[in-house]
């Protein structure tokens, strides 16, 4: 079997999906080759994050890895959600197939694109904190 058990599970039954209408971060990555979209939607409260909604617009392994990734920041501090790696998300499921990395990375820089969008809501200045967004490459 290509995919794990847990990332079809996420694929099928993707959790946190749709839109935050009130959110503190809204974030949005594509990757230019494959034509994929994530959008993120943070919501905020004393640097906690405690709602996180996604709508992604791509293949299967962007949609486990951005409903993984949505449960993995969910109830954590903003610190923990700059901390999280596409690696991280990839263990969780279980693992990705190796052309199916990238993927991840998407759901990474997803969740750093809200909360940098948040820094701006705040009039502070994310790059210092968040890091510049770097679309996938691959
Ligand atoms: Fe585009 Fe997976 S192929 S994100």
């Amino acid at each position: 079997m290509l995919y794990s058990e847990k990332v079809l599970d996420h694929f099928s039954n993707p959790r946190n999906v749709g839109e935050i209408e009130d959110a503190d971060g809204v974030g949005e990555i594509g990757n230019a080759k494959c034509g994929d979209i994530m959008k993120m939607y943070l919501k905020i409260d004393n640097n906690i994050i405690t709602d996180a909604k996604f709508k992604t617009f791509g293949c299967g392994a962007a949609v486990a890895t951005s409903s993984m990734a949505t449960e993995l920041i969910k109830g954590k501090s903003i610190d923990d959600a700059l901390k999280l790696t596409n690696q991280a998300v990839v263990e969780a499921l279980d693992g990705l197939p190796a052309v199916k990395i990238h993927c991840s990375v998407l759901a990474e820089q997803a969740v750093r694109s809200a909360l940098s969008d948040y820094y701006t809501r705040q009039g502070i200045d994310p790059l210092p904190i968040v890091g510049e967004i770097k679309e996938p490459e691959e």
